[in-house]
């Protein structure tokens, strides 16, 4: 049987109490969906089709380059109304997966026996059994232990608010059974709502075969309602990537301290410290250590380098044997050489730093080109910047820049050449030449400081 995902992700979420539609809210950076749509795409499925409603432009819009069949569920009517609106895409042989939006942590391996447990005009659930099911659809077994029905919450009585083994909302069938069963679904429950979940109750009424897949792992089921599963999500997924760094290898102060939203990849004997961050696509060489407190996003550090405290790295490439930091930030298109030293409250701003050059303190470098072996001073700044146009300031290999320097740009400095500390540099410095621009030091002789007065 060919294969079709449908995701219902129409609905508002009311319970998150947000502007945002549930299936947007991010989950280590990214919206609900996307890892829906991630691990449904891992089944190389025919097609997807998601189910939107509730701030449905939104929706779209943010999975836009998605190959995505987009079915619209105009009015929230429940997740078997949700499920018809899809039905008419849907080759009548096919096997339908259904997921819904708001349960992100399924993985791969997961849905697979779900599909692979599928027979022709049967319906197969995923259940688990949980400590606390309160908020999820109960799974009623008959005597004989076959499952019966699913209730939901509101509709339990108080024994059978006590079962403790739930419905996922994972559920696989034959598309042209399915169609049959929804259509006999109807709304006569608490929430009048039409419930996919009443199609089990129609399977057994006719009497075809209903598998029960109970997942071992509870945590890949959580359903994010509201704000404390969304953070209990976070926490799952943290614990996930913490394992596969540890099993990779990689050494982590502490596994509950460490956030990848995005991926991360990184070589051998990598040393991540407490309360790291790391967005986007972030790649670390053999022995990067980084330290406390610091966010890299979209990175790329060679092997050997240091990532001393409290530091913002972003798009930025910084190459083998380098030290950055602490407070240190680099902005989008830093580059830095191999064995380039970037100090403690330094800005760096599209711009490249060659082999060896050290910017050790307080220093604004933005458009700038510095070669090899170069000495920035403190407080050094590129004034790249006129009030209307950026421009380039280009620094020669070996050049020395003494402390407090200001480079107005466009300027050149030749390589070899030095400025002395405190002069403001707007036109070309000739290589290997020493240059001041400073007024003389006077000495005032006798000057008295003011006094305080007495009142
Ligand atoms: C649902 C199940 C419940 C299960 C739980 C698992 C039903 C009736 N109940 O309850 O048995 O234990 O999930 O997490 O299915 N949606 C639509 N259109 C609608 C209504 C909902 O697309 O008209 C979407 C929502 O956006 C959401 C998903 O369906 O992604 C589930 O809806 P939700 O209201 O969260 O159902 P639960 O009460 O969690
Ligand atoms: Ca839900």
């Amino acid at each position: 049987m060919d294969l079709s995902v449908v995701i219902l992700s129409a609905g508002q979420g009311k319970r998150m109490r947000s502007e945002l539609p549930k299936v947007l809210q991010l989950l280590a950076g990214r919206p609900l969906l996307a890892h829906v749509l991630d691990v449904a795409k891992e089944l190389s499925p025919r097609a997807i089709h998601v189910v939107y409603g509730h701030g449905g432009d939104r929706v779209r819009e943010e999975f836009a380059n998605r190959d995505v069949s987009w079915v619209l569920q105009a009015e929230q009517l429940g997740t078997a109304h949700a499920v018809r609106q899809a039905m008419p895409s849907i080759d009548p042989d096919d096997l339908v997966l259904m997921l819904y939006g708001d349960v992100p942590l399924a993985t791969a391996g997961t849905l697979r026996a779900l599909v692979d447990a599928a027979a022709p005009g049967g319906l197969v659930l995923l259940t688990a059994r949980l400590s606390d099911p309160t908020g999820y659809g109960r799974i009623i077994r008959d005597g004989a232990g076959e499952v019966a029905a699913i209730v939901e919450e509101g509709d339990a009585d108080q024994e059978q608010r006590r079962i403790r083994e739930i419905n996922t909302g994972l559920m696989a069938c034959q598309a042209g059974t399915l169609a049959g069963w929804l259509d006999r679904v109807d709304a006569k429950n608490a929430q009048r709502e039409f419930y996919l979940t009443d199609v089990v109750a129609c399977a057994v009424a006719d009497g075809a075969p209903v598998t029960a897949l109970t997942v071992d792992a509870a945590d890949e089921v959580l359903g994010i309602n509201d704000r404390r599963q969304l953070a209990e999500a976070e926490r799952i997924y943290r614990a996930r990537v913490s394992d596969e760094l540890l099993d990779h290898g990689v050494t982590l102060a502490d596994p509950h301290r460490i956030d990848v939203r995005g991926s991360l990849s990184c070589g051998r004997d990598v040393f991540i410290d407490i309360n790291v961050v790391f967005e986007g696509e972030v790649r670390l060489g053999d022995g990067v250590r980084v330290g406390p407190n610091t966010v890299i996003r979209d990175c790329e550090i060679g092997a050997g380098s240091t990532i001393h405290p409290s530091c913002v790295l972003e798009s930025s490439s910084i190459g083998k044997g380098c030290e950055v930091g602490p407070f240190a930030r680099l902005r989008p298109q830093a580059e830095l050489a191999d064995t380039a030293k970037v100090g403690n409250f330094v800005e760096i701003k599209k711009s490249q730093i060659g082999t060896g050059s050290k910017v050790n303190h307080l220093t604004y470098i933005g458009d700038t080109t510095i070669g090899e072996r170069v000495n920035v001073g403190a407080g050094t700044i590129t004034c790249n910047y006129d009030g209307a146009n950026k421009h380039r300031t280009i620094i020669g290999d070996g050049a020395f820049i003494g402390s407090g320097v200001e480079l107005v740009a466009p300027v050149e400095i030749g390589a070899g050449a030095t400025i002395g500390a405190g002069s403001t540099i707007s036109k070309f410095a000739p290589p290997g030449e020493l240059m001041l621009e400073r007024s003389k030091q006077v000495v005032v002789r006798g000057w008295k400081r003011p006094v305080k007065k007495s009142e």
